[in-house]
């Protein structure tokens, strides 16, 4: 062992271990990992959010890769740059820099529940080529959904739910042949679904687009479309949407509430995994079929509506109570009233 070959004077040692640290501190600085670009921009993304207390580890004389709070953001082990940014839960009143567009390596961009930041997203994030997940979500983000995105082609993410978005849905995010998930619920986005959206299919399958103003009919192109979730309540959508549905379709969840959607009932067929269904606060017009009861529902409401006739017993048709069933036009059987 070392210890048994060096025996030193106390004051040697203590000498030689006060050099050491300034060696060491030295040595530090010259092997910051932190890439200088990368720092400025965040620097820059700070000063943009107001200099948050959050951000008080975000220090220009520390490495950002090594010393900043790792909840914020961190940085690739080969190549040291930053590749995922990480804000939430940020008081202050700011707005996000256009310097984020420097981060040429960022793969994922996260900001949620940042509450007080304001203005549009910058046109900046269309540089960002790598980014495969984007999140701005709960924040106080105007401006039109940006047209830009159809630039971040290998992008399979993108949550943009709970903020002040206007405008319409950029027909061109059809462009982006890796999307996965979009959500676009809970803006104030106005217009028309595009038809083009429908391109997305089948790798899309998660869509949000509740919670706006929008108007007209859903394209007649959804319907070879299969979905986890679509998700298109509390607009003002308007038509026949029956091509939705079907025994061939694989959607499991579909949130339709609060539109102006009218067809027959009695018509339609279901796939196998469909078990959440929202209707409520539509025009739906016919009577429930039987074959309802072959679904496991989770969720199952109808209500509000203008439907009429027995409520088919059996399955998991009575697992709810009245008010997924009253408002509508006649109605009747559990856990309604008995047909007269
Ligand atoms: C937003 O900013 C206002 C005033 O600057 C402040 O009073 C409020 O607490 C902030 N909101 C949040 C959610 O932090
Ligand atoms: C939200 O943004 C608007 C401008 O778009 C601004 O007037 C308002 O003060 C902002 N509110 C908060 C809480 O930051
Ligand atoms: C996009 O993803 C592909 C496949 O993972 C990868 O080869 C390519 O380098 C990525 N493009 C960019 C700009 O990162
Ligand atoms: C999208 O963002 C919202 C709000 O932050 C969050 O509740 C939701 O879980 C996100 N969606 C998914 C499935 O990641
Ligand atoms: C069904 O929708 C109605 C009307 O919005 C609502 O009152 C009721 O709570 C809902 N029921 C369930 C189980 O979601």
């Amino acid at each position: 062992m070392f210890s048994s070959c060096y025996k030193m004077k106390p004051s040697v040692v203590s000498t030689l271990s006060f050099s050491l640290f300034f060696l060491s501190q030295f040595l530090l600085s010259l092997s910051e990992r932190c890439n200088p670009d990368d720092k400025k921009a965040l620097l820059e993304i700070k000063r943009g959010l107001g200099n948050p207390y959050d951000l008080i580890t975000w220090d220009p004389k520390t490495d950002c890769c090594t010393d900043w709070v790792k909840a914020t953001l961190s940085c690739d082990e080969k190549t040291n740059r930053v590749t995922v940014l990480n804000l939430f839960q940020i008081n202050s009143p700011g707005h996000l820099s256009p310097a984020v567009g420097d981060l040429s390596y960022l793969q994922t961009l996260d900001i949620n529940n940042v509450r007080n930041l304001s203005g549009p997203i910058p046109p900046t994030i269309a540089k960002l080529l790598k980014l495969t997940f984007l999140r701005i979500s709960q924040t106080n983000i105007s401006g039109p959904v940006p047209e830009f995105l159809t630039h971040l082609k290998n992008i399979t993410y993108i949550n943009l739910s709970y903020n002040n978005l206007v405008g319409t849905i950029p027909p061109s995010l059809s462009q982006l042949p890796n999307l996965e998930f979009l959500r676009l619920d809970r803006n104030k986005v106005t217009g028309t679904i595009p038809e083009s959206l429908s391109n997305l299919a089948p790798k899309l399958t998660y869509l949000y687009l509740g919670h706006n103003q929008l108007t007209g009919i859903v394209p007649n192109s959804f319907a070879g479309w299969s979905f986890d979730t679509i998700d298109l309540s509390r607009n003002m959508l308007e038509g026949d949407i029956s091509f939705l549905f079907g025994k061939d379709k694989t959607t499991f969840e579909m949130l339709l509430d609060h539109n102006k959607f009218n067809f027959d009932f009695s018509k339609l067929t279901f796939g196998n995994r469909l078990a959440r269904l929202d209707l409520n606060h539509n025009k739906i017009y016919g009577s429930l079929p039987t074959i309802l009861t072959k679904q496991s529902w989770q969720l199952f409401n109808v209500s509000y509506n203008s439907l009429c006739g027995k409520i088919p017993q059996g399955g998991s048709m009575q697992r709810f109570d009245q008010y997924s069933y009253f408002h509508n036009k006649c109605l009747c059987d559990a856990p309604l009233p008995p047909c007269k």
